[in-house]
């Protein structure tokens, strides 16, 4: 079937850092809990998923790959996970760095780029993790921590993921640890440089550490890290500053996720594991107006629309929302990703207004390892399976076709 409107600038060319794009089509990132469960790295399995997405001048972001120990979910109380097998991937151990340089080897070897998304999952990661061989006896320092000691609440706040248990109340990182995490960030941003990614990315989104420290539903600190916007703020900025003095300019991308009102009803349109922000508008604001004060490569924002978590495709109306994240795209100075509920048609119209400069894909990436060839020619993209998205397997993972 020819392409309904012409699909032109999706495949202009554009500049990233050192690196020249073919096209504006990037694979969102994704957790898939493929790693091996053992070592938590990669296996060749994790090495072809990802060079089946690659393509010449294509842009690939990795699933949140974790800096320590202490950043890791272990998943075990999210049923959904739990029941697939999965495990999720990290970056501290030679052996991780080992699996990761195959994937960006694999991905290279197709002409594409690879940006490795870093994850600290603050209150999220439950003291589970502990019990991994891996990680028992490392000394690393648990159970989870975060801005502040609170907890997700089982109901509501992290009732959308399927959490079955109560999640562990985090310990409150004291103020002289602050600079120990942000080490943790760098040792891993130093061994995905010696693994081989283009690019680095932090993910600062989705109430993951850097938000818990962002919002101050969650940050009650009365230390320089909380209290005003710019105290919430410092965290970020000063994890951003050491990720570009490892990387180097123009190698570190910023995922954020802002929470925009609903300006009838007061409230946001999504919230992620419970980070709420009583300014939420203004804070995300100052994040964005503050991150151009470094050399990024870019700046990746989530639409506030990732629709529901049904098992049909057909069900998931996302699209049909307006996009939300225009005041924090103009005033970023850079390059800016946009994702979240995209249709390769409602992606070129992005692009053509200006509201992003590239757009991520995630569910019709994962299911369609050709996706920006299915959409330069206007073919039928393959539906996604939602039960294989996370697991152990192949099955969902590495045997979408292609198109014929
Ligand atoms: C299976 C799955 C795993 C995801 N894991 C991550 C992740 O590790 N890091 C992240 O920043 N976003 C993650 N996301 C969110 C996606 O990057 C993206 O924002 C989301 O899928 C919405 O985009 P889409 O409508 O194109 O699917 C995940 C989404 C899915 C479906």
């Amino acid at each position: 079937m020819p392409a309904l409107i012409p699909q032109r600038s999706l495949f202009d060319e554009f500049t990233v850092g050192q690196h020249r794009l073919q096209h504006r089509i990037v694979l969102a990132p994704m957790t898939r809990t493929r790693a091996d469960p053992a070592t938590l790295a990669p296996t060749p399995e994790v090495a072809l998923y990802y060079s089946q997405r690659a393509s010449p001048g294509g842009l690939l972001i990795t699933e949140a790959i974790h800096i320590s120990p202490e950043a890791t979910p272990t998943w075990n109380i999210y049923a959904a996970v739990r029941e697939g097998g999965g495990t999720v991937s990290g970056l501290w151990t030679p052996q991780q760095v080992a699996g990761w340089r195959t994937v960006t080897a694999a991905v290279h070897a197709r002409g594409g780029l690879i940006s490795c998304q870093l994850l600290h999952a603050g209150r999220v990661a439950q003291p589970g993790i502990g019990e991994h061989p891996l990680v028992a006896g490392s000394g690393a320092p648990l159970p989870s921590v975060s801005s502040s000691a609170s907890a997700m609440l089982p109901e509501g706040e992290a009732g959308d993921y399927h959490w079955d248990q109560p999640a562990a109340l985090p310990r409150a990182l004291e103020t002289d640890e602050i600079a120990r995490v942000i080490s943790d960030y760098t040792q891993a941003a130093r061994n995905a440089v010696q693994a081989g990614f283009d690019f680095i990315e932090l993910h600062a989104a989705h109430g993951y550490l850097v938000d818990q420290f962002l919002c101050d539903g969650i940050n009650r600190r009365t230390d320089r890290y909380g209290g005003s916007r710019e105290n919430r703020c410092r965290f970020l900025f000063e994890t951003v500053a050491a990720l570009v003095e490892v990387a180097g300019a123009g190698r570190v991308g910023v995922r954020l996720s802002p929470t925009p009102a609903d300006p009838v009803t007061g409230r946001p349109y999504q919230t992620y594991f419970g980070a709420l922000a009583s300014d939420a508008d203004a804070l995300y604001q100052q994040a964005v107006v503050g991150l151009n004060a470094f050399p990024l490569a870019y700046l990746m924002l989530t639409e506030p629309r990732v629709g529901g978590l049904s098992v049909e495709p057909e069900a998931d109306q996302a699209h049909r929302h307006p996009l939300r994240n225009r005041q924090y795209r103009e005033l970023f100075q850079g390059t800016c990703i946009g994702v979240g509920g995209f249709t390769p048609v409602s992606a070129q119209l992005a692009v053509d207004e200006g509201s992003y400069d590239l757009i991520a894909f995630g569910r019709q990436f994962l299911a369609n390892p050709d996706l920006p060839e299915r959409i330069r020619e206007g073919l039928p993209l393959n539906r996604y399976d939602r039960t294989t998205f996370y697991g152990g397997g192949a099955k969902g993972y590495t045997d979408y076709p292609t198109r014929q």
